[in-house]
Formats: structure tokens, C-alpha cells, sequence
């Protein structure tokens, strides 16, 4: 069951501060030339995999102001029912709700960032809120513990001057499978969208992995038991189904979608954000 809650701590204020100069990242004002590593994956992660079949009808769980934001659940942590919303597609305030009740009555506590968010595509996974830095090509792992972990800054691609997804305003979309932990961006100046497979431990990248779909075309996306699946511009459809795990994709119907997509594997569901309305709808997979 989703959304059934316990008790909250705050995100500590640990991070990046005395990391700075190890992994700096970008100002993305400043494009470079830095090229993309491909590594061979580890023959002995085990991977999951299954493709949609269809997809279900939505069903709104609230109505807010904002036309941006996300609203997350734990992807890692099936039992927690506490919900966290980063609303506008910047800021440094997360709040946090004890559960769905919680969120219908507006009774939240707030986390503070160290450093502003940017975009609508965070997560939140095993303690842990991954977001992409302000005005830097670099993704924040921001953990709920007090512990100083050696890296919580990861650079990843180069800096774009373009988004990711433009209806969201996202250079980077952070997304959580059955497999782990996914971190979709552009590639500059060519402008296809990427893919980089992150370790959660070692907060490293595994692979990149260019899916050749061109931002042009891409509504927006999100990735279901292996597979990434990007919607046409619209978001009536998904136009490109790309096997992270490689082996061949199909079509799915979907429905339209604004801000935010992600995909919650605990439950099944997709989340999304549309001008205000929070809605999640139930994912069927082929059996
Ligand atoms: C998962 O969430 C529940 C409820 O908040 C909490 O009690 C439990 O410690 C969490 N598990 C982990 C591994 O963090
Ligand atoms: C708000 O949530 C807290 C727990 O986070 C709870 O102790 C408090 O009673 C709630 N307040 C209202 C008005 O529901
Ligand atoms: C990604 O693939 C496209 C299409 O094959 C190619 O044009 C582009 O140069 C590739 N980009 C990177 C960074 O590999
Ligand atoms: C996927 O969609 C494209 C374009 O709409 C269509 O040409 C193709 O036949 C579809 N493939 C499958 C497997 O349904």
C-alpha cells in the first residue's frame, strides 16, 4: 500500500559544502568539451524487466496552485506513507507531509536545501533526495541522515542551454525502476537524450546510455522495469519506448501530462503533475 506513514526526520544540511572543489561541476552558462564514458555493465547486476501493456484511468489526489512542482513518495521504502512536494520548478523548500491526510488538510513541515533545486524531475529513494543543483549540471544526493557520505555531488553531461523536457522545465529528470537509480539529461550540443545509469551507493555513474531520441520530439518521461519510455510532445502518447537493458521497445497509450512524470514501482503507478493537480494512474504490464 502506498501513502501510509511514519515518523519524519529532516534533511541534514551536510552535503556538498566541504566538497566543492572535488566535484565542482559546471556553471552552466559555460558549455565544455568533456566527452561521455560508456562503461560495459557489471555482467553480475541482475536486472529486471518488463514492458507496459496499458495504462490506466487517472485519479486526481489534490488540487494546488502551482502549474510546477513535484510531488514524491520514498521509491525505495514501500511502507512509508510520507509524501514531499517541491513546488515551481525552483526553490529551496521541501514540504514534507506525514501522509495523504496530511496533505488534504495542509499540515506539512518544511525541509530547507542547502543549495536551490531546479526543474520538476527529483526523487526521493531510500532516505535520500536526489535533485539537480541550481545553475549547475550536477545532481545533489541529499540524505535524511546525519552522516557525511565522501560524494553527494554528481556531475553528469555537459551544460545544457536547453531542457530536458521543455513543458517541465527540467535540464535533468531523476527517475527510480525495479533496477535502481536512472538519471535522464540531454547531450549538448547534439541535443538527444540521455541516459545514465547511477549507482546509489557509490553515487557514480555505471553507464551513459544514448537512447538517439532527439529532444525535439520528447513530451516527456519516465522509466517502468527497464525500459525508458518518452511521450510525444503533446503527451498523448508514448512515441518512443528504448530498452535501457537492451533488447527492442513498444507503444504504449498514455495520457496528457504537464510538469512532472515519474514512476512509482512500489505501487505501479505513475505520478504526474498537471496544471496543479497531482494524479497518479495505475500501470498494467504485460504478464
Ligand atoms: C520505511 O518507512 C517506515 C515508515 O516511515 C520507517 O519506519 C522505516 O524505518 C523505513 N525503512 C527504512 C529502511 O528506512
Ligand atoms: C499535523 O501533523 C502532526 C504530525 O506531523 C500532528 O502531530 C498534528 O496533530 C497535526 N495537526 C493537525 C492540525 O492535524
Ligand atoms: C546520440 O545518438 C545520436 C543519434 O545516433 C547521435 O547523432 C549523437 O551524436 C549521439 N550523441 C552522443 C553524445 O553520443
Ligand atoms: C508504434 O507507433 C508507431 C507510430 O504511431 C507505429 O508506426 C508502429 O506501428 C507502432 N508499433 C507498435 C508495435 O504498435
Amino acid at each position: 500500500m502506498p501513502f501510509l506513514g511514519g515518523v519524519g526526520a529532516k534533511f541534514s544540511h551536510n552535503l556538498c559544502f566541504s566538497l566543492l572543489s572535488m566535484v565542482l561541476g559546471e556553471a552552466c552558462s559555460i558549455p565544455n568539451d568533456d566527452t561521455l564514458a560508456g562503461k560495459a555493465k557489471d555482467p553480475a547486476h541482475l536486472y529486471q524487466q518488463n514492458m507496459i501493456e496499458s495504462i490506466g484511468s487517472p485519479e486526481e489526489i489534490v488540487k494546488l496552485k502551482q502549474s510546477y512542482g513535484a510531488w514524491m513518495v520514498d521509491l525505495g521504502n514501500r511502507t512509508d506513507e510520507k509524501i514531499w512536494i517541491a513546488e515551481h520548478f525552483t526553490g529551496h523548500i521541501i514540504k514534507e507531509y506525514q501522509d495523504l491526510n496530511a496533505l488534504w488538510n495542509g499540515n506539512y513541515t518544511t525541509i530547507e536545501l542547502p543549495w536551490s533545486y531546479y526543474g520538476c524531475g527529483h526523487a526521493i529513494y531510500n532516505n535520500a533526495l536526489y535533485y539537480q543543483r541550481v545553475g549547475r549540471n550536477i545532481v545533489v544526493k541529499q540524505e535524511r541522515n546525519q552522516e557525511r557520505k565522501p560524494k553527494n555531488c554528481l556531475s553528469i553531461g555537459k551544460c545544457s542551454r536547453m531542457y530536458l523536457f521543455s513543458t517541465s522545465k527540467s535540464y535533468f529528470s531523476i527517475a527510480v525502476d525495479e533496477n535502481g537509480l536512472w538519471v535522464m539529461y540531454l547531450s549538448w550540443p547534439d541535443a538527444h537524450i540521455m541516459v545514465a545509469e547511477v549507482d546509489e551507493e557509490t553515487f557514480s555513474v555505471l553507464r551513459h546510455i544514448n537512447t538517439t531520441y532527439p529532444q525535439s520530439k520528447a513530451g516527456n518521461a519516465f522509466v517502468a522495469g527497464g525500459v525508458l519510455y518518452i511521450t510525444d510532445k503533446n503527451h498523448m502518447h508514448v512515441a518512443f519506448a528504448f530498452d535501457l537493458l537492451l533488447s527492442p521497445g513498444s507503444n504504449a497509450t498514455l495520457v496528457p501530462v504537464l510538469a512532472m512524470l515519474s514512476y512509482n514501482w512500489l505501487n505501479k503507478h505513475l505520478h504526474t503533475w498537471e496544471h496543479g493537480f497531482l494524479i497518479q494512474y495505475p500501470v498494467h504490464f504485460l504478464v
